[in-house]
């Protein structure tokens, strides 16, 4: 297992679908068969990249354009990608990582309204060709995965949207899983606790072996 190639795994889906949860049975998977990686999430990662992050999800009054969002979105991910995921990879170490670019396709493309061709122009300038091995998408209905992030606590500034724009985050995630199948891997993230982690455990074992 450990002389394999690096991969680059990452989770997604929309608010409250437990993504954070699961990264705890990945984690289990790969220290289970031996494998160094490393922990990291999006936007952020870095010190300045949480800062944009920061940035990101602060309620504030000025209404923020589709573009700044775009922009501080992968101005964070050129900083994660040089200073974390390839010095990473090229030591050896898989990365897993909560949320990457997909995240930008569903929540600046399909919930804001930007055209996918414009997002791919900086996917390809900033990743150069670095794209992840496997995606775990934890998909459910909207209402599910905002009671969830409710129950939580306070909500951030993408969480105070309406339910029609995760109604397109959603519809935005399905779609970039459609047009890349061979690494997408969709969880029913509505189900419970143990049967999600279930499936999660399942997916690794079946993809990884451990
Ligand atoms: N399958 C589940 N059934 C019930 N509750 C769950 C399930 N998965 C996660 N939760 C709970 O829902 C809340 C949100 O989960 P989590 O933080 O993992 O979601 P997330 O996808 O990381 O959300 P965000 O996009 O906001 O980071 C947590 O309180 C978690 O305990
Ligand atoms: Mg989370």
């Amino acid at each position: 297992m450990t002389e394999q190639q690096p991969k680059f795994i990452t989770v997604e889906g929309g608010e409250g679908a437990g993504k954070s949860t699961n990264v705890g049975i990945i984690k289990a998977c790969l220290d289970d068969a031996g494998i160094a990686y490393l922990h990291t999430r999006e936007p952020g990662g870095t010190p300045l990249a949480e800062e944009i992050r920061a940035l990101l999800l602060t309620k504030r009054e000025e209404p923020v354009a589709a573009d700044t969002e775009l922009l501080m979105a992968f101005a964070a991910r050129a900083q994660h990608i040089a200073q974390v995921i390839r010095p990473a990879l090229a030591r050896g170490q898989w990365v897993l990582c909560d949320r990457f670019t997909d995240a930008t396709f569903a929540y600046q493309g399909s919930g804001r309204g930007i055209p996918n061709d414009k997002i791919a122009q900086l996917e390809t300038m900033v990743q150069q060709g670095l794209q992840p091995d496997l995606t775990l998408l934890f998909d459910l209905p909207v209402e599910i995965g905002m009671e969830r992030a409710r129950q939580r606590g306070a909500l951030d500034r993408f969480e105070s949207e309406q339910i029609a724009f995760f109604e397109r985050v959603r519809r935005g995630y399905l779609e970039r899983a459609r047009q890349h199948p061979q690494r997408f891997h969709i969880l029913d993230a509505s189900q419970g606790l143990e049967s999600v982690a279930q499936q999660v455990r399942q997916l690794m074992t079946q993809l990884l072996g451990c």
